[in-house]
Order: structure tokens, then sequence, then C-alpha cells
């Protein structure tokens, strides 16, 4: 049965940016993130606190959040991988943070140049001073459907890594298809297996669309019962350390499959493609969402 409901969770301005070859003006972000709060999105992720070394895109974080309109209801939240990068996260005034894992030893030691375990152990710190202010802490697992490095990831592995986050304290758990490689029947499988541990109502989907599976992999997931999903406005995005990875599945696309199967999400497309349009603008080409294109007459192969 499918959900009334469902949540999303916008990644565009740190998981599509991060992966942006020329620098972005901070201002270009700021009015990104306000645009996406003002079409409706109540949780989104506005930037990361990692080592500028590895993600240079990141570095300005702290200047976006000082800069964003502050809606009320709305979840502002930060990627942090360590506790160096929770303090500086909580100082710039993220309302939430995230931490991330992954389910392949070979991305982990590439994305975090650590193994699962260590990884592991370095959010421990995390949660405790998370907790300690009240603090929500988010928590991803990547390569949950293949590794850039490693290939085919078994979902009991995906499981542990999840279950490990979850006992930890993550009050949710989404799950990143990084590569964008993962099929619909793969999808199901991996929720029913990731869910003998993690409740489904703790779960997302993170998915990238690199093989144009993303919508088709949400369905999946709705209709094993999940109900939160992450995207990417104007499918922004991949990951530096995922080699050949696409952006996130577009905002847009999402709306429109939701929208379309009368599930509610509180956001306006209209204004999504809008925001789209406007950092597509900033970033001087083309986004990647199918229903964009469709709604404004602007793309088509780049
Ligand atoms: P390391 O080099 O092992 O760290 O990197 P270290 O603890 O040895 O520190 C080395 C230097 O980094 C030091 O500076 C630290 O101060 C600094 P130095 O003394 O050399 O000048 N440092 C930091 N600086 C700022 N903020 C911090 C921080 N921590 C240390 N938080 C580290 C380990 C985790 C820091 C590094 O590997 C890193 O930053 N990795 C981030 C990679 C990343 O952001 N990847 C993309 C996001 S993940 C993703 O996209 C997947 C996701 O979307 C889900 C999916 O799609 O599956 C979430
Ligand atoms: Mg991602």
């Amino acid at each position: 049965m499918l959900p009334e409901w469902v949540r999303i969770v916008e990644v565009g301005p740190r998981d599509g940016l991060q992966n942006e070859q020329g620098a972005v003006p901070a201002q270009d972000k700021v009015a990104l993130v306000d645009a996406l709060v003002a079409a409706g999105l109540r949780h989104v992720e506005v930037g990361s606190f990692v080592s500028p070394r590895w993600v240079p895109q990141m570095a300005d974080s702290a200047a976006v959040f000082a800069a964003i309109e502050r809606a009320p209801g709305v979840t502002y939240v930060a990627l942090t991988p360590n506790l160096q990068g929770f303090e500086a996260a909580i100082a710039a005034g993220a309302s939430e943070v995230a931490v991330f894992a992954a389910a392949s030893e070979s991305f982990s030691q590439r994305n975090i140049n650590c193994s699962i375990a260590q990884s592991l152990q370095r959010f421990e710190p995390v949660m405790a001073a998370a907790a300690e202010r009240s603090i929500k802490v988010r928590g991803y697992v990547s390569c949950v459907l293949g590794c850039p490095y490693e290939g085919d990831i078994a979902p009991a592995q995906v499981r542990d890594v999840a279950n490990a986050m979850l006992q930890m304290g993550c009050y949710e758990i989404s799950l990143g298809d990084t590569v964008g490689v993962g099929t619909p029947e793969a999808a199901r499988r991996l929720i029913e297996t990731v869910a003998q541990r993690v409740p489904r109502a703790q779960l997302a989907g993170h998915f990238h669309d690199t093989y144009g599976q993303a919508v088709a992999n949400i369905y999946a997931c709705l209709l094993e019962g999940v109900q939160v999903f992450d995207s990417s406005v104007a499918g922004l995005g991949g990951c530096p350390y995922a080699p050949g990875a696409s952006g996130n599945v577009a905002t847009e696309d999402v709306l429109y499959l939701l929208h379309g199967l009368g599930i509610s999400t509180g956001v306006d497309l209209d204004k999504v493609v809008q925001a789209g349009q406007a950092i597509m603008l900033a970033l001087g080409r083309h986004g990647a969402s199918r229903v964009a294109r469709a709604r404004t007459g602007v793309g088509g192969p780049q």
C-alpha cells in the first residue's frame, strides 16, 4: 500500500553543489536554499563541514548558514564527518547534522580515509555531543546497491551498518545508492533485508540517477513502506569519491511521481522548477530534471 504523505529531504545545496567543477558563489547557494524553502521544502541539507582539502566546494558552508533566511518549522541540516565538523556545524547554526558511513570498505577509505569500523567509532563523540545539545542526527549509509570500487554489495552488510548507526542514536538512516546503479527489485530486496533490523519508518531512500532508475527505485521503496526520500533540485550533483556517479534524482521528478500517485508532500512543484532554473542559470548550463524540461521547454540533450 502506498503512503498518503512523503517527506522529501532536499540535498541539492550539499550533495548537488559539492560536485561542481567551478566555485559556486556563496550568494548563489544562499538564494538556492531560500528558494527551496519558499517552495515548501521543510528539510534542507545546506552544506557540509568536512575537510576543505577533500571537498573545497563546501568550504564556505558557514557563510551560507550565516546568510540564509530562517523559516519556522524548517530543518537546516549539515553533513559532518567527525567531532570537528560537528562543532563547526553547530557554531554555524545547523539545526540537525548528518553523519555518513559506507557499506563498502573501499569506498569508506576513499571517501573518509578510514575503515567502516573506524568511521563508526568517530561518530561516537559526535552522537554524545549531539545528545548533550538535543541535536538530532541523521545517518547515511553509502554504496547500498553497489560500489564504484567493489561492485556488488550484500544487503546484509548494509543492514548491519544501518543497524549500528541506529543503535548509536541516529533517528533515521538514509540508504544511499551513491553510484546510481540500483534497479527496483534490488531496491526492494534491500529494504526487506535492512528492515530486519531498522524499522521502515526510520529508513529513507537516497538515489543517484546515473542509470535512470532512481524514480523506479523510489516507487519500489514506496511499495515497501519507505516514506522519506532524498532528492536534489535540477538533479544536481554526484559524489567526488564515486567516479562516474551522476546527480541525485531530481526533486522535480520525485514530486511529479509522488503527486501523480496522489501522495502529499507539501511542496510546490512549479516553485521547485523555478528554483532549479535559477541555480542552473547561475551555473551556466541546463539541469537534469526531465520534469523541469517538460514544464519549461528549456534543456534537452547537452
Ligand atoms: P583525514 O585527512 O584522515 O583527517 O580526513 P584528519 O583527522 O587526519 O585531519 C587532517 C586535516 O583535515 C587536519 O587539518 C584537520 O584539521 C582537517 P591540517 O592539520 O592538516 O591542516 N579536518 C577538518 N577540517 C574541516 N572540517 C572537518 C575536518 N576534519 C579534519 N570536519 C576526513 C578525514 C573525514 C576529514 C576527510 O576524509 C573528509 O573531509 N572527507 C569528506 C569527504 C566528503 O565530504 N565526501 C562527500 C560527502 S559523502 C556523499 O556525498 C555520500 C552521501 O551523499 C550519501 C550517498 O550518496 O551515498 C552522503
Ligand atoms: Mg549522495
